[in-house]
């Protein structure tokens, strides 16, 4: 194949990806767009497979062997993988990615013949920059992706751990690595090469380890973004435009993507790129003093009489309703209440659940209308007229403390003012709070009702009774 074809071909695969992204970007059309994806993938592997062929049947055993073990081990685990670990496993998933970067680097060094940026013995000056540099933004999103896949997976602390001077030690770690980057563009060096591996990996870590659980969101997006750069980094080096245009694809969505949190969450963008964002506010959230105030408690037969006679009725659903799958009961429910002539509607917190998006996936997997879930934004002026807000398993994302305290992690983060409402019915296991750690006001108002119980039996029972 022509150099121009693939070329072509490429370019054919970067209009895919596009359209994936835009496809994704609404759930009617979101399985349009995963295909478009899946058809772009397929294209860019298949014209660099024809385009530069192993060479060799040894070689096309160890490219196909690749593909089959990688594509299969992907197929599985995403099969497996409960909704509520998705965060994880993209965590674990980008962290591949920052060391695949760190490995065709590495390649690229030791073979720079067979990927032609070598001359008279010598390296191409630019070559040496965008490996040294991919290889960087590699070695930190492989570190920092696993730190943030060992935290959301509870197999660490999500507490932040605060090293003294953390920031002036990450900036020197930065600093060096720019001097060391230069040296190596100069000498070509192989150990400087490995020394900026190793400090990136180490600049990695520091970079997450402050961070706090309930900041991990944007991490976990901003490692995306830093992953995306780092392909495309390597795309400079191999030569290769479909890596370019992926790589600054997912480079640019996942920094968009993280901008869009940080402003749901009402954080600062600068913050989470220098790294210990969110470190001082999270750590004050661990207190967990036992909250004594009495709660008024209802039953699912109160519940179902309430909505029953009401003409409103806004559904907040969060984490606990995923860890439920209690949203095929929950459509059921609206059902019954719509047959019932009463108004429902969905509202979504940017953030609520674990993953952006994540309410709206199983909503639509229940097969909720689409006009019936509305943005924060667009639903939250219609609280004062609802005579119902059925909060079900969503706690940080409800809590007004981040409107009033300051001393709170989650203080600036807009929510859903679910407090307005005539009544609210609050539906979870216990007095458990959130992800955020903070007791809930709300919980103890006397317009609240608090169903005690797992959401998907609580909804049961209230469906009987409907
Ligand atoms: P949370 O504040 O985490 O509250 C979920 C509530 O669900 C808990 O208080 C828990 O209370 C309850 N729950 C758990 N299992 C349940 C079950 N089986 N049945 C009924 N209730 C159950 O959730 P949220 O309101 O959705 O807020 C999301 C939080 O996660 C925010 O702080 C956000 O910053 C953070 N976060 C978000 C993301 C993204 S991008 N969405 C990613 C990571 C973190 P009980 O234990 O008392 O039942």
């Amino acid at each position: 194949m022509s150099e121009n074809v693939s070329s072509l071909l490429y370019i054919v695969a970067g209009v895919l990806f596009i359209m994936a992204l835009r496809g994704l970007s609404h759930p009617t059309t979101s399985r349009q767009g995963n295909l478009y994806g899946m058809i772009g993938m397929a294209l860019a592997v298949l014209t660099t497979l024809i385009g530069h062929p192993p060479a060799g049947a040894a070689a096309w055993v160890i490219v196909l062997l690749g593909l089959a073990i990688g594509g299969g081990a992907g197929a599985v685990i995403a099969k497996r993988v409960p909704m509520t670990a998705m965060p994880q496993l993209v965590a674990a998933f980008h962290s591949l990615v920052g060391l695949a970067a760190v490995a065709v680097a590495a390649g690229a060094l030791y073979a720079p013949q067979a990927f032609g940026i070598i001359e008279n013995g010598h390296f191409h000056k630019q070559s040496l920059f965008e490996m040294g540099l991919g290889v960087a933004i590699g070695a930190i999103t492989f570190t920092g992706s696993v730190i943030a896949f060992a935290k959301l997976d509870g197999r660490m602390s999500g507490k932040p751990i605060m090293l003294p001077q953390r920031h002036l030690i990450n900036a020197l770690l930065a600093a060096a690595l720019v001097v060391l980057l230069a040296l190596f563009i100069g000498t070509e060096s192989k150990f400087l090469f490995w020394l900026i591996v190793i400090l990136s990996l180490v600049l990695g870590g520091l970079i997450i380890i402050p961070i706090g659980g309930a900041d991990m969101p944007v991490v976990v997006s901003m490692l995306n973004s830093y992953s995306g750069w780092a392909a495309a980094g390597i795309g400079f080096t191999l030569g290769n435009l479909a890596l370019i245009i992926t790589g600054a694809l997912v480079g640019s969505s996942g920094a968009i993507l993280s901008y869009i949190m940080c402003h749901a969450m009402n954080r600062s963008f600068i913050s989470v790129i220098l790294g210990g964002f969110g470190g001082d506010a999270a750590a004050a959230a661990g207190g967990g003093q036992v909250e004594t105030r009495p709660v008024k408690q209802g039953s699912a037969d109160d519940a179902a009489y309430i909505m029953k006679n009401a003409e409103r009725v806004i559904i907040v659903p969060g984490y606990g309703m995923a860890v439920a799958q209690a949203q095929h009961s929950l459509r059921e429910m609206a059902d019954l209440l719509k047959k019932e002539g009463v108004d429902v509607k969905y509202a979504i917190h940017p953030v609520a659940g674990r993953m952006p998006g994540h309410m709206n996936v199983l909503l639509a997997e229940a097969n909720v209308p689409y006009d019936e879930v509305f943005e924060l934004e667009d639903i939250n002026g219609e609280f004062p007229q609802a005579d119902v807000a059925f909060v079900i398993g969503a706690n940080d994302v409800t809590n007004p403390a981040a409107k009033t305290d300051k001393a709170s992690p989650i203080y600036g983060m807009p929510i859903l003012d679910v407090e307005k409402a005539k009544t609210v019915l609050f539906i979870k296991r216990g007095m458990g709070s959130g992800y955020a750690g903070v007791e809930n006001e709300v919980f103890f108002r006397d317009n609240t009702m608090m169903l005690f119980g797992d959401a998907k039996k609580v909804v049961d029972s209230i469906l009987k009774n409907l």
